[in-house]
């Protein structure tokens, strides 16, 4: 048995072996799984200069007071059009410098509002620096702390071309020939703060979707039956979008159809169900739309059985019958 009041070695063992377990599990494993992360396919690179605006709100320690977390509850709506996701971070991940990790905007605490969307909520230049220098010029009662050392005071006269004059209201600041100008951090972040703006998914917004389905509803009137469908064309046109033609999803946004278990499943039915009624099992993926009544049986099961022979997966073929069965029960459901 373990002693450990007269095996010191064991103590020390199992110890170290709990800690390395554990570390493993709760720190090493969901890092790594970070690390795989992929951009959203129009998400944008922060510029040098958005780059440098983190880092002042990092030394800044604006975190302290702001998320950048849009949770999938009701009160978070305000902050996003969706749930935040692991590849909204792709690009703030990048570590600061040698001696700094990459930095964690998130947040915890949310003494102001959430900042995720803040570059589409307020775009102008000229509020954000009247705001940083003191929030109560532009929000009466506001307890957010003013940031007078990202301005300078300087003599109207040397101000030069490329300075940026604040346009501070008198009672604020009236002293005559002085103006308040705009340090480099404060423009830098500024910049940043306009970056801020939610990456829509690939059919957040329905409208990208409506090309690719009214093309393929124009060509289903035209053809009449649902004779020869191309599975591999319909996918193209509806589920590449977000799943890609590789099969292989984007990491943090879109899961894997490649070796996916609920692809290859003998038994299709939650893969149809996936398809007619939209999926959303997990916070680490967005949000999967329902198809079920834009697209017919015939081509849900031209898609599936095309899905279940490509990129390596290897499962029978679904038929119009499959689908229409389901369809029914999914019916039923709805109706009870
Ligand atoms: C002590 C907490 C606190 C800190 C620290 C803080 N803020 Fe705020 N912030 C607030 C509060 C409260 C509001 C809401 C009132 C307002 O608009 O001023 C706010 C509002 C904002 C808004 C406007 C948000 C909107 O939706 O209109 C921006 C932008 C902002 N803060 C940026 C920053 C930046 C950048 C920093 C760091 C330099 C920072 N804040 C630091 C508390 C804080
Ligand atoms: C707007 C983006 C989007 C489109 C378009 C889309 N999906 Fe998805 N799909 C998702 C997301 C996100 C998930 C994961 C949802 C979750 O787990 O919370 C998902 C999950 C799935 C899954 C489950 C995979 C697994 O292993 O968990 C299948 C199967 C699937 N989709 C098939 C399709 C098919 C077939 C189409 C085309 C008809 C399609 N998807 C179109 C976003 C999309």
């Amino acid at each position: 048995m373990l002693n450990f009041h007269k095996e010191h070695r064991n103590l020390v063992l199992t110890a170290g072996g709990v800690f390395i377990a554990l570390s493993t599990l709760i720190a090493i494993l969901p890092a790594v799984q970070m690390q795989r992360t992929e951009p959203i396919p129009d998400e944008k690179p922060l510029t040098a200069n958005e780059r440098e605006g983190l880092h002042v709100y990092v030394a800044e320690n604006c975190m302290a007071c702001h998320t950048q977390q849009v949770r999938n509850i009701e009160m978070d709506k305000v902050w996003g059009n969706r749930p935040s996701i692991p590849s909204d971070y792709y690009y703030s991940k990048k570590r600061m410098d040698f001696w700094r990790q990459s930095p964690s905007v998130l947040g915890s605490e949310r003494t102001g509002p959430d900042l995720t969307n803040i570059g589409n909520r307020q775009p102008s230049e000229d509020w954000h620096l009247l705001h940083l220098y003191n929030p109560r010029a532009v929000v009466s009662a506001s307890v957010m702390p003013s940031y007078p050392w990202l301005f300078r005071e300087v003599d109207s006269a040397a101000v030069r071309k490329d300075d940026k004059i604040v346009a501070v209201p008198k009672t604020l600041f009236d002293k005559p020939g002085r103006k308040i100008i705009a340090s480099y951090d404060a423009l830098r972040l500024v910049d940043y703060l306009k970056y801020l703006k939610q990456t829509p998914l690939p059919g957040d917004n329905n409208d990208d979707f409506i090309p690719a389905l009214k093309k393929i509803q124009a060509e289903r009137a035209e053809s009449g039956t649902a004779q020869g469908l191309d599975g591999g064309k319909l996918y193209s046109q509806v589920c590449a979008a977000c799943h890609q033609e590789t099969g292989k999803g984007i990491a943090g946004a879109f899961p894997p159809l490649a070796g996916s278990t609920i692809v290859n499943d003998p038994n299709s039915e939650t893969l149809i169900r996936v398809v007619l009624q939209g999926y959303d099992a997990r916070t680490d993926f967005g949000v999967m739309p329902p198809f079920g009544d834009q697209l017919t049986d015939a081509e849900i099961a031209a898609i599936l059985t095309h899905e279940r022979s490509s990129w390596g997966n290897d499962a029978a073929p679904v038929t119009e019958e499959d689908v229409a069965k389901i369809r029914q029960y999914v019916e039923m459901e709805l109706n009870k």
